[in-house]
């Protein structure tokens, strides 16, 4: 029996398919290449926005349409956010899905699907929604997707409560994992050839341990720093709200802690930031930022904003693009808010702003981004940067990928041999979105531009 997995939405749930594939081999199903050649398909989806939950319903229609044309429809698995928020509604509105099961339950998916095979003709749909399960996870079984980077979870759900946002009903009240799991699965990871640990939380900055009361995120990020084998640390994401000193001393004294921070701010407005509840005011922020740059200079920011909140006005509007102004993103991912199921916003406050006008403000918040991206990426021509190599063009032979600490991509001549190393790259040409340099600790030279070559992917 074989079957697919398709993701949708964040690094958490990324990991989740992680987990669930490890968990339907281990129950014996193999891995198919694509739906289409799949005696189950697992749908893992998002809620975070409105058009992250459409696709999940045109995804249902094609996979009926698939299983029709074959003449044998696939067992389907809902799983994810929507699942676990709307599996009434979701029920109602397709009947392709023969199981459902939410954020909380992932654990008990061979089963489910094991039941729905037995069940011959038009097996009945499984709900299993509202178990909570526990945060531990057998080590060993995720089947990491990465060969160089392992993403380890650290908290699961969200007590935050901001106005916009589903998290906290989809994955359900904050639960940090023991600080020793966190570390046995960073070993596993590190001994399986992962270079990169990502740090999973919704607000990692909030980790403590529940098994050593002196362990909060900057005492996590020093055990994860020990485990040999790990060369790069980073997490996503943290909260503005709780940046204690101590953890600002450990991201610049710990070397291997990459020196970047994803910072969503949301908004420039504290107006709204207030409606978004939110529970910092833009003042602060900045003075985080301020203080960030202060102590470690070399940091890089990211962040996230939501435009057309609402009640959002022009002139708060005008705040958030003085924001990234002040704050010079290195990367940013803006979205239109969307209403979501039993959030605050929803309840409180109208989607007043048209859909044009979230059009124009994102577009006009995105040009900019774009050409303070540009001046960034200028700045950095002709300087020397740390790039561990993540991947092998498929469009141009001899050409390598990766990312710099500080999360840009940065291309350049090398051979596939490289993948996993990490080179240092004297960056030459800058574009918005990443940067191309030459590798300066290497003497192999690409096929196109010299034909005395060696190929073989040696050092100097
Ligand atoms: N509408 C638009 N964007 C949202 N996000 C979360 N909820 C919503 C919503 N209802 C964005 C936030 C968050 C990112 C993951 O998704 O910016 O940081
Ligand atoms: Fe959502 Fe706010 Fe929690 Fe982030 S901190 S997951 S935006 S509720």
């Amino acid at each position: 029996m074989k079957f697919f997995i398709e993701t949708y939405g964040c690094q958490m749930n990324v990991h989740d398919s992680e987990r669930m594939a490890g968990l339907m081999e281990q129950a014996g199903y193999e891995c198919a290449p694509d739906a289409a050649d799949a005696d189950v398909v697992v749908i893992n989806t998002c809620s975070v926005r409105e058009r992250a939950e459409d696709k999940l319903y045109t995804r249902l229609g094609e996979i009926r349409q698939m299983g029709l044309e074959r003449g044998r429809a696939p067992i389907v698995a809902v799983g994810g956010c929507v699942a676990q928020q709307e599996a009434g509604a979701l029920l109602k509105r397709s009947n392709t899905i023969d199981v459902i099961f939410g954020t909380q339950s992932i654990k008990q998916l061979p089963a489910l699907v094991g039941q729905a095979l037995a069940d011959a003709d038009n097996a009945p749909t499984r709900i299993d929604v509202n178990a909570y399960e526990d945060v531990s996870f057998p080590l060993g079984i995720a089947r990491r997707l990465d060969p160089l980077k392992a993403y380890v979870t650290i908290i699961e759900g969200c007590n935050e409560f901001c106005s916009f946002c589903v998290v906290p009903y989809t994955r359900g009240h904050e639960r940090m994992r023991p600080k020793r799991d966190i570390v046995n699965e960073v070993i596993e990871a590190a001994a399986g050839g992962h270079k990169e640990v990502q740090l999973l939380g919704q607000i990692v900055n909030h980790y403590q341990a529940p098994d050593d009361p002196s362990c909060d995120f900057a005492a996590l990020l020093e055990a994860v720093h020990e485990v040999p084998g790990v060369e790069r640390i980073r997490f996503a994401s943290p909260h503005p709200r709780h940046v204690p000193i101590g953890l600002i001393h450990a991201v610049r004294d710990l070397p291997k802690v990459c020196k970047h921070f994803h910072l969503p701010a949301q908004s420039g407005s504290t107006r709204v930031l207030d409606a978004m509840r939110r529970r910092y005011t833009r003042e602060s922020y900045v003075e985080l930022v301020a203080q960030l740059r202060d102590m470690v200079p070399d940091i890089t920011l990211t962040t996230d904003i939501i435009v057309g909140f609402p009640g959002e006005t022009e002139a708060d509007f005008e705040e958030t693009l003085s924001l990234t102004e002040t704050v010079r993103y290195e990367n940013m991912f803006s979205f239109k808010y969307s209403p979501r199921p039993n959030t605050l916003a929803l309840q409180r406050y109208p989607d007043d702003v048209s859909e044009a006008d979230k059009t124009r403000r994102i577009v006009a918040l995105q040009a900019r981004q774009k050409e303070i991206q540009l001046e960034l990426h200028l700045a950095a021509v002709g300087s020397q940067v740390e790039v561990l190599v993540d991947s092998v063009s498929r469009r141009r032979t001899g050409e390598v990928s990766g990312r710099t600490m500080g999360n840009t991509v940065v291309s350049f001549s090398g051979p596939p041999e490289w993948l996993g190393r990490t080179m240092t790259v004297q960056v030459r040409l800058a574009g918005p979105y990443s940067l191309t340099g030459d590798a300066t600790t290497a003497v192999w030279v690409p096929p196109h531009e010299e034909t005395r070559l060696d190929t073989s992917g040696r050092e100097a």
